[in-house]
């Protein structure tokens, strides 16, 4: 299964309390809903999603475009969703927005301990290239920085142009 049957809109302040209930669920530092007004308000800079199974939130990005940069700064699936490809279909098409918006590359941080999230983020392209120590504050523990390319690389994908 992937993202069948559910429907991508924008975030809007009216789902702060389903985000905010799946956030405390999901996460052990979630964050207050302050971040994701934030977010809401900044059309240009952030693609802040939230994916409806039903008419109910069952998955949620936050991803930030910059110029060639795009960082994905929350990826979330409810428990009762999770290990059907929702996360997986969610991050391609955060990962399409990026190359729609021209960005080169993509970045996260992930908790070390998160091996459900590096095996999905290695599945997509991304690699560990970098340790941030101390990175979380609720326990200290330290952040993988992953890093994938949003271009091809020079010779690949250009299968009929030889
Ligand atoms: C991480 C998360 C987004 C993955 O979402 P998901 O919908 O379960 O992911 P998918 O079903 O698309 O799985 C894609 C791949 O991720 C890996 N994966 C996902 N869940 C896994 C698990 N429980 N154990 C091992 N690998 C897992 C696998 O490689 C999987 O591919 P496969 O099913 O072909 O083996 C989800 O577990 C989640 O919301 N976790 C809590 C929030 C979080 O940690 N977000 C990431 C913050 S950086």
């Amino acid at each position: 299964m992937t993202g069948e049957g559910i429907v991508l809109r924008p975030m809007e302040t009216g789902d702060l309390l389903a985000v905010g209930a799946l956030e405390n669920d999901l996460f052990t530092e979630p964050w207050p809903a302050s971040i994701f007004e934030r977010e809401i308000a900044d059309r240009q800079g952030s693609w802040t999603v939230v994916g409806l199974r039903d008419d109910r939130i069952v998955c949620y990005a936050v991803v930030w475009l910059g110029a060639a940069e795009l960082h994905i700064a929350n990826l979330a699936v409810a428990a009762d969703e999770q290990r059907r490809g929702v996360g997986g279909w969610l991050l391609d098409r955060a990962l399409a927005r990026g190359r729609e918006a021209g960005c080169l590359y993509a970045t996260l941080e992930v908790r070390v301990s998160n091996e459900r999230a590096i095996r999905l983020y290695e599945k997509k392209g991304f690699r560990a290239v970098a340790m941030q120590h101390g990175y979380y504050v609720d326990n200290g523990e330290d952040a993988l920085v992953m890093w994938a390319d949003l271009i091809p690389a020079l010779g690949e994908e250009q299968d009929g142009l030889v």
